[in-house]
Protein backbone atom coordinates (compact mmCIF):
# COMPACT_ATOMS: atom_id res chain seq x y z
CA UNK A 1 0.00 0.00 0.00
CA UNK A 2 2.91 2.68 0.59
CA UNK A 3 6.82 3.10 0.10
CA UNK A 4 7.68 4.06 3.89
CA UNK A 5 11.42 3.50 4.35
CA UNK A 6 12.90 3.29 8.21
CA UNK A 7 13.87 1.27 11.15
CA UNK A 8 11.83 1.13 13.90
CA UNK A 9 11.64 -0.30 17.24
CA UNK A 10 8.32 -0.86 18.94
CA UNK A 11 8.81 -1.19 22.70
CA UNK A 12 5.78 -2.23 25.28
CA UNK A 13 4.85 -5.58 27.40
CA UNK A 14 1.53 -5.37 26.38
CA UNK A 15 1.73 -8.31 23.59
CA UNK A 16 -1.61 -6.94 21.67
CA UNK A 17 -0.05 -3.37 21.60
CA UNK A 18 2.95 -4.94 20.03
CA UNK A 19 1.45 -6.97 17.52
CA UNK A 20 -1.09 -4.15 16.72
CA UNK A 21 1.94 -1.70 15.98
CA UNK A 22 3.88 -3.72 14.84
CA UNK A 23 1.33 -5.26 11.71
CA UNK A 24 0.23 -1.65 11.03
CA UNK A 25 3.56 0.01 10.26
CA UNK A 26 5.03 -3.05 8.41
CA UNK A 27 2.13 -2.73 6.39
CA UNK A 28 2.94 0.86 5.67
CA UNK A 29 6.40 0.11 4.34
CA UNK A 30 8.42 0.59 7.71
CA UNK A 31 10.80 -2.44 8.66
CA UNK A 32 10.31 -3.11 12.68
CA UNK A 33 11.53 -4.90 15.23
CA UNK A 34 9.68 -5.33 18.67
CA UNK A 35 10.91 -5.24 22.60
CA UNK A 36 8.65 -6.44 25.21
CA UNK A 37 10.37 -4.62 27.85
CA UNK A 38 12.46 -1.89 28.86
CA UNK A 39 15.65 -4.63 29.44
CA UNK A 40 14.75 -6.76 25.94
CA UNK A 41 14.66 -2.48 24.22
CA UNK A 42 18.19 -2.05 26.18
CA UNK A 43 19.81 -5.16 25.03
CA UNK A 44 18.51 -4.18 21.51
CA UNK A 45 19.44 -0.25 21.45
CA UNK A 46 23.24 -1.42 22.12
CA UNK A 47 23.10 -3.81 18.91
CA UNK A 48 22.19 -1.24 16.35
CA UNK A 49 20.22 2.04 15.84
CA UNK A 50 17.08 2.61 14.52
CA UNK A 51 15.30 5.51 13.04
CA UNK A 52 12.97 5.66 15.58
CA UNK A 53 11.69 4.25 18.93
CA UNK A 54 7.91 3.76 19.75
CA UNK A 55 8.06 3.30 23.58
CA UNK A 56 5.32 2.47 26.27
CA UNK A 57 5.96 4.91 29.57
CA UNK A 58 4.91 2.34 32.51
CA UNK A 59 6.35 -1.29 31.71
CA UNK A 60 7.09 -3.81 34.86
CA UNK A 61 10.92 -3.85 33.84
CA UNK A 62 11.98 -0.05 33.68
CA UNK A 63 10.82 3.08 32.43
CA UNK A 64 10.10 4.62 29.37
CA UNK A 65 12.13 7.42 30.03
CA UNK A 66 14.90 5.48 30.78
CA UNK A 67 14.80 4.00 27.08
CA UNK A 68 14.25 7.72 26.21
CA UNK A 69 18.04 8.98 27.62
CA UNK A 70 19.57 5.75 26.67
CA UNK A 71 18.45 6.15 22.96
CA UNK A 72 19.83 9.41 23.30
CA UNK A 73 22.68 8.64 25.04
CA UNK A 74 24.08 5.96 22.15
CA UNK A 75 22.14 7.22 19.48
CA UNK A 76 21.93 11.40 19.64
CA UNK A 77 19.89 11.24 16.30
CA UNK A 78 16.93 8.56 16.81
CA UNK A 79 13.47 10.02 16.93
CA UNK A 80 11.75 8.67 20.21
CA UNK A 81 7.95 8.46 20.00
CA UNK A 82 6.76 7.72 23.65
CA UNK A 83 2.90 6.33 24.33
CA UNK A 84 1.09 6.97 27.61
CA UNK A 85 -2.48 6.69 28.42
CA UNK A 86 -4.90 9.93 28.81
CA UNK A 87 -4.31 10.11 32.33
CA UNK A 88 -0.43 10.20 32.23
CA UNK A 89 -0.27 13.14 29.88
CA UNK A 90 2.24 14.66 32.03
CA UNK A 91 4.76 12.21 31.71
CA UNK A 92 4.49 12.49 28.15
CA UNK A 93 5.01 16.51 28.62
CA UNK A 94 8.24 15.48 30.72
CA UNK A 95 9.33 12.64 28.28
CA UNK A 96 9.24 15.68 25.38
CA UNK A 97 11.05 17.65 27.52
CA UNK A 98 13.49 14.77 28.05
CA UNK A 99 13.79 15.01 23.82
CA UNK A 100 10.99 13.14 22.95
CA UNK A 101 10.08 13.66 19.48
CA UNK A 102 6.79 13.56 19.95
CA UNK A 103 3.67 11.43 22.31
CA UNK A 104 0.53 9.23 21.27
CA UNK A 105 -2.09 8.54 23.75
CA UNK A 106 -3.86 4.96 23.91
CA UNK A 107 -6.26 4.26 22.60
CA UNK A 108 -4.56 5.16 19.15
CA UNK A 109 -6.19 6.71 16.25
CA UNK A 110 -4.71 4.95 13.40
CA UNK A 111 -4.16 8.27 11.21
CA UNK A 112 -2.60 10.05 14.17
CA UNK A 113 -0.08 7.22 14.44
CA UNK A 114 1.50 7.57 10.91
CA UNK A 115 1.34 11.05 11.03
CA UNK A 116 3.81 10.79 14.03
CA UNK A 117 5.77 8.15 12.38
CA UNK A 118 6.35 10.03 9.45
CA UNK A 119 7.21 13.08 11.07
CA UNK A 120 9.97 11.62 13.23
CA UNK A 121 11.33 9.96 10.19
CA UNK A 122 10.94 13.03 7.94
CA UNK A 123 13.20 14.91 10.73
CA UNK A 124 15.60 11.96 11.00
CA UNK A 125 16.46 12.74 6.76
CA UNK A 126 16.83 16.19 7.44
CA UNK A 127 19.33 15.53 9.94
CA UNK A 128 21.07 12.70 7.69
CA UNK A 129 20.96 15.63 4.96
CA UNK A 130 22.42 18.28 7.53
CA UNK A 131 25.56 15.84 8.35
CA UNK A 132 25.91 14.59 4.43
CA UNK A 133 26.23 18.77 3.86
CA UNK A 134 28.85 19.53 7.14
CA UNK A 135 30.88 16.64 5.96
CA UNK A 136 30.51 17.40 1.97
CA UNK A 137 31.59 21.37 2.99
CA UNK A 138 34.69 19.77 5.35
CA UNK A 139 35.33 17.68 1.94
CA UNK A 140 36.09 21.12 0.59
CA UNK A 141 38.54 22.15 2.81
CA UNK A 142 40.26 19.36 2.68
CA UNK A 143 42.81 17.74 0.08
CA UNK A 144 44.38 14.24 1.58
CA UNK A 145 45.41 15.01 4.55
CA UNK A 146 46.29 19.08 3.44
CA UNK A 147 43.64 21.36 5.32
CA UNK A 148 42.77 24.96 4.47
CA UNK A 149 39.18 27.14 3.29
CA UNK A 150 41.61 30.54 2.42
CA UNK A 151 41.01 30.96 -1.31
CA UNK A 152 45.33 30.84 -1.48
CA UNK A 153 44.64 26.88 -0.32
CA UNK A 154 41.78 26.88 -2.34
CA UNK A 155 43.40 27.17 -5.43
CA UNK A 156 46.35 25.51 -4.22
CA UNK A 157 44.02 22.61 -4.01
CA UNK A 158 42.32 22.86 -7.70
CA UNK A 159 45.98 23.07 -9.36
CA UNK A 160 46.54 20.33 -7.24
CA UNK A 161 43.62 18.52 -8.60
CA UNK A 162 44.24 19.32 -12.03
CA UNK A 163 47.93 18.35 -12.77
CA UNK A 164 47.44 14.91 -10.49
CA UNK A 165 45.95 12.89 -13.74
CA UNK A 166 49.61 13.98 -15.10
CA UNK A 167 52.68 12.56 -15.62
CA UNK A 168 54.09 16.84 -15.59
CA UNK A 169 56.97 17.53 -13.08
CA UNK A 170 56.36 20.20 -10.04
CA UNK A 171 57.80 22.75 -7.68
CA UNK A 172 56.50 23.14 -5.08
CA UNK A 173 57.96 26.12 -3.64
CA UNK A 174 57.22 28.13 0.14
CA UNK A 175 58.23 28.69 3.32
CA UNK A 176 59.86 25.80 6.39
CA UNK A 177 56.53 23.90 7.35
CA UNK A 178 53.91 25.56 5.24
CA UNK A 179 52.79 21.79 3.57
CA UNK A 180 55.44 20.97 0.66
CA UNK A 181 55.75 17.65 1.78
CA UNK A 182 51.53 17.27 2.38
CA UNK A 183 51.17 18.52 -1.05
CA UNK A 184 53.20 16.10 -2.73
CA UNK A 185 51.32 13.18 -0.95
CA UNK A 186 48.67 14.66 -1.88
CA UNK A 187 49.59 14.80 -5.64
CA UNK A 188 50.10 11.28 -5.15
CA UNK A 189 47.41 10.28 -3.79
CA UNK A 190 44.87 12.09 -6.44
CA UNK A 191 47.29 10.44 -9.62
CA UNK A 192 46.79 7.24 -11.16
CA UNK A 193 50.02 6.12 -9.26
CA UNK A 194 48.64 5.87 -6.23
CA UNK A 195 48.98 2.37 -5.91
CA UNK A 196 53.09 2.24 -6.39
CA UNK A 197 55.41 3.96 -4.34
CA UNK A 198 55.77 7.16 -3.09
CA UNK A 199 59.37 7.61 -2.31
CA UNK A 200 60.87 11.15 -0.87
CA UNK A 201 64.46 11.77 -0.56
CA UNK A 202 66.09 14.81 1.00
CA UNK A 203 69.03 16.34 -1.09
CA UNK A 204 70.30 18.14 1.96
CA UNK A 205 70.72 15.17 3.85
CA UNK A 206 72.61 12.64 2.18
CA UNK A 207 76.57 13.19 1.56
CA UNK A 208 77.21 14.31 -1.98
CA UNK A 209 79.85 11.00 -2.16
CA UNK A 210 76.35 8.70 -1.68
CA UNK A 211 74.11 10.98 -3.59
CA UNK A 212 74.41 9.46 -6.61
CA UNK A 213 74.42 6.04 -5.58
CA UNK A 214 71.36 6.83 -3.14
CA UNK A 215 69.31 8.29 -6.17
CA UNK A 216 70.26 5.36 -9.25
CA UNK A 217 72.07 2.56 -7.43
CA UNK A 218 74.81 0.89 -7.48
CA UNK A 219 76.57 -2.40 -8.70
CA UNK A 220 78.57 -4.81 -6.31
CA UNK A 221 82.32 -3.76 -6.23
CA UNK A 222 82.38 -0.21 -8.08
CA UNK A 223 83.33 1.39 -4.83
CA UNK A 224 84.67 0.36 -1.52
CA UNK A 225 81.95 -0.60 0.81
CA UNK A 226 79.22 -1.43 -2.53
CA UNK A 227 79.45 -5.28 -1.27
CA UNK A 228 76.10 -5.74 -3.30
CA UNK A 229 73.98 -4.65 -6.22
CA UNK A 230 71.88 -1.93 -4.77
CA UNK A 231 68.76 -0.17 -6.54
CA UNK A 232 68.60 3.57 -6.38
CA UNK A 233 65.68 5.77 -5.31
CA UNK A 234 64.60 6.22 -9.05
CA UNK A 235 63.93 2.60 -9.43
CA UNK A 236 62.38 1.78 -6.05
CA UNK A 237 59.77 5.04 -7.31
CA UNK A 238 59.60 3.20 -10.44
CA UNK A 239 55.59 3.84 -11.94
CA UNK A 240 55.10 6.02 -8.77
CA UNK A 241 56.39 9.53 -7.24
CA UNK A 242 59.62 10.29 -6.27
CA UNK A 243 59.85 13.87 -4.45
CA UNK A 244 63.34 15.79 -4.43
CA UNK A 245 62.76 17.37 -1.26
CA UNK A 246 65.28 20.35 -0.41
CA UNK A 247 66.46 20.15 -4.18
CA UNK A 248 68.15 23.45 -4.20
CA UNK A 249 70.84 21.58 -1.94
CA UNK A 250 71.87 19.12 -4.95
CA UNK A 251 75.04 19.80 -5.80
CA UNK A 252 76.28 21.17 -9.33
CA UNK A 253 77.71 17.61 -10.40
CA UNK A 254 74.50 16.13 -9.20
CA UNK A 255 72.31 18.58 -11.21
CA UNK A 256 74.18 17.98 -14.31
CA UNK A 257 73.53 13.68 -13.75
CA UNK A 258 69.58 14.52 -12.74
CA UNK A 259 68.99 16.47 -16.01
CA UNK A 260 70.32 13.79 -17.99
CA UNK A 261 68.09 11.24 -16.00
CA UNK A 262 64.97 13.27 -16.38
CA UNK A 263 65.67 13.85 -20.36
CA UNK A 264 66.45 10.37 -21.42
CA UNK A 265 64.24 8.46 -18.53
CA UNK A 266 67.08 5.79 -17.81
CA UNK A 267 69.09 5.50 -15.14
CA UNK A 268 72.71 3.98 -14.98
CA UNK A 269 73.89 2.68 -11.34
CA UNK A 270 77.19 3.94 -10.40
CA UNK A 271 79.80 1.20 -11.91
CA UNK A 272 76.72 -0.25 -14.30
CA UNK A 273 77.62 -0.37 -17.82
CA UNK A 274 73.69 -1.06 -19.34
CA UNK A 275 71.25 1.60 -18.56
CA UNK A 276 67.58 1.11 -16.97
CA UNK A 277 64.12 2.75 -18.14
CA UNK A 278 62.38 4.53 -15.08
CA UNK A 279 58.98 6.51 -15.40
CA UNK A 280 58.82 8.67 -12.39
CA UNK A 281 56.70 11.65 -11.46
CA UNK A 282 58.99 14.43 -10.50
CA UNK A 283 58.07 16.35 -7.59
CA UNK A 284 60.62 18.80 -6.16
CA UNK A 285 60.27 21.25 -3.51
CA UNK A 286 62.33 23.64 -2.07
CA UNK A 287 61.93 26.80 0.37
CA UNK A 288 64.61 28.76 -0.97
CA UNK A 289 64.36 30.76 -3.75
CA UNK A 290 65.34 28.63 -6.78
CA UNK A 291 65.48 31.88 -9.30
CA UNK A 292 67.70 33.40 -7.13
CA UNK A 293 70.05 30.55 -7.16
CA UNK A 294 69.95 30.22 -10.50
CA UNK A 295 70.83 34.15 -10.95
CA UNK A 296 73.96 32.97 -8.79
CA UNK A 297 74.89 30.19 -10.91
CA UNK A 298 74.23 27.59 -8.02
CA UNK A 299 71.47 26.00 -9.69
CA UNK A 300 71.70 24.98 -13.01
CA UNK A 301 69.19 27.09 -15.09
CA UNK A 302 68.57 24.05 -17.57
CA UNK A 303 67.20 22.02 -14.62
CA UNK A 304 65.72 24.61 -12.74
CA UNK A 305 63.11 24.54 -16.35
CA UNK A 306 62.90 20.67 -16.28
CA UNK A 307 61.21 20.53 -12.78
CA UNK A 308 59.77 24.38 -12.99
CA UNK A 309 56.79 22.72 -15.09
CA UNK A 310 54.03 23.41 -12.74
CA UNK A 311 54.87 25.96 -9.73
CA UNK A 312 52.72 25.80 -6.88
CA UNK A 313 53.78 28.24 -3.71
CA UNK A 314 52.19 27.11 -0.67
CA UNK A 315 51.21 30.44 1.20
CA UNK A 316 52.69 30.94 4.71
CA UNK A 317 50.39 30.91 7.67
CA UNK A 318 49.96 34.21 7.90
CA UNK A 319 48.63 35.20 4.69
CA UNK A 320 45.63 33.08 5.12
CA UNK A 321 44.84 33.12 8.63
CA UNK A 322 41.08 32.29 7.80
CA UNK A 323 42.46 28.60 7.73
CA UNK A 324 43.72 28.69 11.86
CA UNK A 325 40.52 27.75 13.23
CA UNK A 326 40.24 24.71 11.21
CA UNK A 327 43.85 24.02 11.71
CA UNK A 328 43.34 24.84 15.30
CA UNK A 329 40.77 22.58 16.08
CA UNK A 330 42.42 19.57 13.55
CA UNK A 331 45.20 19.68 15.82
CA UNK A 332 43.40 19.73 18.90
CA UNK A 333 41.13 16.95 18.53
CA UNK A 334 44.50 15.01 16.71
CA UNK A 335 46.57 15.06 19.71
CA UNK A 336 43.82 14.96 22.20
CA UNK A 337 42.98 11.65 21.15
CA UNK A 338 46.70 11.25 20.94
CA UNK A 339 47.41 12.45 24.68
CA UNK A 340 44.33 10.60 25.66
CA UNK A 341 43.64 14.47 26.65
CA UNK A 342 40.12 15.58 27.10
CA UNK A 343 40.36 19.02 25.45
CA UNK A 344 37.97 20.46 23.31
CA UNK A 345 39.32 23.63 22.11
CA UNK A 346 41.25 27.05 22.30
CA UNK A 347 39.92 29.67 24.26
CA UNK A 348 39.37 32.90 22.91
CA UNK A 349 42.14 34.73 23.80
CA UNK A 350 44.28 32.65 22.69
CA UNK A 351 42.61 32.28 18.92
CA UNK A 352 42.70 35.89 19.06
CA UNK A 353 46.54 35.78 19.18
CA UNK A 354 46.90 33.17 17.34
CA UNK A 355 45.27 35.48 14.64
CA UNK A 356 48.02 38.40 15.16
CA UNK A 357 51.22 35.86 15.56
CA UNK A 358 53.58 35.54 12.55
CA UNK A 359 53.94 32.31 12.66
CA UNK A 360 57.46 31.63 11.06
CA UNK A 361 57.79 28.08 11.76
CA UNK A 362 54.29 27.97 10.16
CA UNK A 363 51.31 25.34 10.31
CA UNK A 364 54.78 23.28 11.68
CA UNK A 365 55.04 25.59 14.79
CA UNK A 366 51.37 26.12 15.24
CA UNK A 367 51.02 22.03 14.93
CA UNK A 368 53.85 21.79 17.82
CA UNK A 369 52.37 24.80 20.05
CA UNK A 370 49.26 23.12 19.77
CA UNK A 371 50.45 19.88 20.87
CA UNK A 372 52.19 21.05 23.81
CA UNK A 373 49.89 23.08 25.15
CA UNK A 374 47.73 20.03 24.76
CA UNK A 375 50.11 17.95 27.08
CA UNK A 376 49.90 20.54 29.60
CA UNK A 377 46.60 21.22 29.16
CA UNK A 378 44.49 21.15 32.76
CA UNK A 379 40.75 22.14 31.23
CA UNK A 380 39.04 21.58 28.43
CA UNK A 381 39.66 24.84 26.94
CA UNK A 382 43.44 25.61 25.96
CA UNK A 383 44.19 28.89 27.83
CA UNK A 384 46.68 31.35 26.93
CA UNK A 385 49.26 30.26 29.63
CA UNK A 386 49.70 27.34 27.79
CA UNK A 387 51.48 29.64 24.91
CA UNK A 388 54.98 30.51 26.25
CA UNK A 389 55.62 32.26 22.34
CA UNK A 390 52.13 34.15 22.57
CA UNK A 391 53.02 35.72 25.88
CA UNK A 392 54.11 38.94 24.12
CA UNK A 393 50.76 39.31 22.35
CA UNK A 394 48.68 38.88 25.31
CA UNK A 395 48.47 42.46 26.45
CA UNK A 396 48.14 43.40 22.54
CA UNK A 397 45.42 40.85 22.12
CA UNK A 398 43.48 41.88 24.94
CA UNK A 399 43.38 45.38 24.01
CA UNK A 400 45.35 47.30 26.10
CA UNK A 401 47.82 49.90 25.05
CA UNK A 402 50.46 48.66 27.37
CA UNK A 403 53.98 49.55 27.12
CA UNK A 404 55.41 46.08 27.60
CA UNK A 405 58.70 45.27 29.12
CA UNK A 406 61.40 44.57 26.84
CA UNK A 407 62.57 41.15 27.67
CA UNK A 408 66.40 40.66 28.67
CA UNK A 409 67.38 38.71 25.51
CA UNK A 410 65.77 42.17 23.85
CA UNK A 411 62.95 42.28 20.94
CA UNK A 412 62.71 42.82 16.82
CA UNK A 413 60.95 46.27 16.62
CA UNK A 414 60.39 46.27 13.67
CA UNK A 415 58.31 42.83 14.01
CA UNK A 416 56.79 44.17 17.29
CA UNK A 417 55.26 47.05 15.63
CA UNK A 418 53.96 45.12 12.50
CA UNK A 419 52.38 42.98 14.96
CA UNK A 420 51.10 46.03 17.24
CA UNK A 421 49.62 47.46 13.51
CA UNK A 422 48.27 44.63 13.00
CA UNK A 423 45.85 43.93 16.44
CA UNK A 424 45.09 47.69 15.84
CA UNK A 425 43.84 46.94 12.33
CA UNK A 426 42.25 43.75 13.32
CA UNK A 427 40.45 45.68 16.76
CA UNK A 428 38.98 48.30 14.03
CA UNK A 429 37.93 46.31 11.62
CA UNK A 430 36.14 43.96 14.68
CA UNK A 431 34.74 47.04 15.92
CA UNK A 432 33.23 48.06 12.73
CA UNK A 433 32.15 44.71 12.03
CA UNK A 434 34.25 44.85 8.84
CA UNK A 435 34.02 47.81 7.20
CA UNK A 436 36.73 49.08 6.23
CA UNK A 437 36.01 52.80 5.41
CA UNK A 438 35.17 53.43 9.12
CA UNK A 439 37.85 51.38 10.75
CA UNK A 440 40.17 53.56 8.63
CA UNK A 441 38.29 56.67 9.91
CA UNK A 442 38.55 55.21 13.08
CA UNK A 443 42.56 54.90 12.69
CA UNK A 444 42.59 58.30 11.26
CA UNK A 445 44.46 56.82 8.28
CA UNK A 446 43.36 57.31 4.82
CA UNK A 447 41.15 54.19 3.33
CA UNK A 448 44.10 54.10 0.66
CA UNK A 449 46.58 53.36 3.16
CA UNK A 450 43.88 51.52 5.19
CA UNK A 451 43.63 49.16 2.52
CA UNK A 452 47.37 49.25 1.67
CA UNK A 453 48.08 48.05 5.38
CA UNK A 454 45.65 45.49 5.46
CA UNK A 455 47.12 43.62 2.09
CA UNK A 456 50.89 44.21 3.18
CA UNK A 457 49.87 41.84 7.02
CA UNK A 458 47.65 39.72 4.68
CA UNK A 459 44.68 40.66 6.67
CA UNK A 460 42.05 39.13 3.81
CA UNK A 461 38.92 38.87 5.99
CA UNK A 462 39.39 37.09 9.50
CA UNK A 463 36.78 35.60 8.95
CA UNK A 464 33.94 35.34 6.47
CA UNK A 465 31.69 37.89 8.09
CA UNK A 466 34.70 40.65 7.67
CA UNK A 467 34.35 40.69 4.15
CA UNK A 468 30.71 40.50 3.81
CA UNK A 469 30.15 43.34 5.92
CA UNK A 470 31.88 45.82 3.66
CA UNK A 471 29.94 48.51 2.31
CA UNK A 472 32.49 50.38 1.19
CA UNK A 473 31.27 52.79 -1.31
CA UNK A 474 35.66 53.18 -2.70
CA UNK A 475 36.29 50.88 -5.13
CA UNK A 476 38.95 48.74 -4.79
CA UNK A 477 41.29 49.19 -7.62
N1 LIG B 1 47.52 22.58 5.23
C1 LIG B 1 47.87 21.73 6.21
N2 LIG B 1 46.92 21.00 6.82
C2 LIG B 1 47.25 20.13 7.80
N3 LIG B 1 48.49 19.91 8.25
C3 LIG B 1 49.49 20.61 7.68
C4 LIG B 1 49.22 21.55 6.63
N4 LIG B 1 50.40 22.09 6.25
C5 LIG B 1 51.34 21.54 7.01
N5 LIG B 1 50.81 20.64 7.87
C6 LIG B 1 51.56 19.87 8.89
O1 LIG B 1 52.66 20.68 9.26
C7 LIG B 1 53.85 19.91 9.29
C8 LIG B 1 54.84 20.43 8.27
O2 LIG B 1 54.38 20.15 6.96
P1 LIG B 1 55.37 19.70 5.78
O3 LIG B 1 56.40 18.75 6.30
O4 LIG B 1 54.55 19.25 4.63
O5 LIG B 1 56.05 21.11 5.49
P2 LIG B 1 57.21 21.50 4.48
O6 LIG B 1 56.69 22.63 3.69
O7 LIG B 1 57.66 20.29 3.76
O8 LIG B 1 58.33 22.05 5.49
P3 LIG B 1 59.94 22.07 5.32
O9 LIG B 1 60.25 23.09 4.25
O10 LIG B 1 60.40 22.50 6.66
O11 LIG B 1 60.35 20.69 4.95
C9 LIG B 1 53.45 18.47 9.05
O12 LIG B 1 53.29 17.82 10.28
C10 LIG B 1 52.13 18.59 8.33
O13 LIG B 1 51.33 17.48 8.63
MG1 LIG C 1 59.52 19.30 3.83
Amino acid sequence: MSTRTGDILIVDDERSMREFLGIYLRREGYRIETAQGATEALAALKVRAFDVVVTDLRMPDGDGLTILNESKRLHPDTEVVVVTAFSTTETAIAAMKAGAHDYLTKPFKIDEVSLVIERAMEKRRLARENVALRDEIKGRYKLDRLLGKSPPMQRVFDVLRKVASTRTSVLLIGESGTGKELAARALHELSPRTDRPFVAVNCGAIPETLLESELFGHVKGSFTGATTDKQGLFEAANCGTLLLDEVADLPVAMQVKLLRVLQERKVKPVGGISEREVDVRIVAATNRDLEAEVEKATFRQDLFYRLNVIQIRLPPLRERREDLPLLVEHFVRKFSAEHGRPVVGAAPEVMSALMAYHFPGNVRELENMIERAVTLATSDYLAIDAFPNLAGLRAVAAGAATVEQIPDEGLDLEHHLEEYERTLLIKALERTSGNRTEAARLLRVSFRSMRYRLSKLGITGIDAGLDAGDRSPIPDS
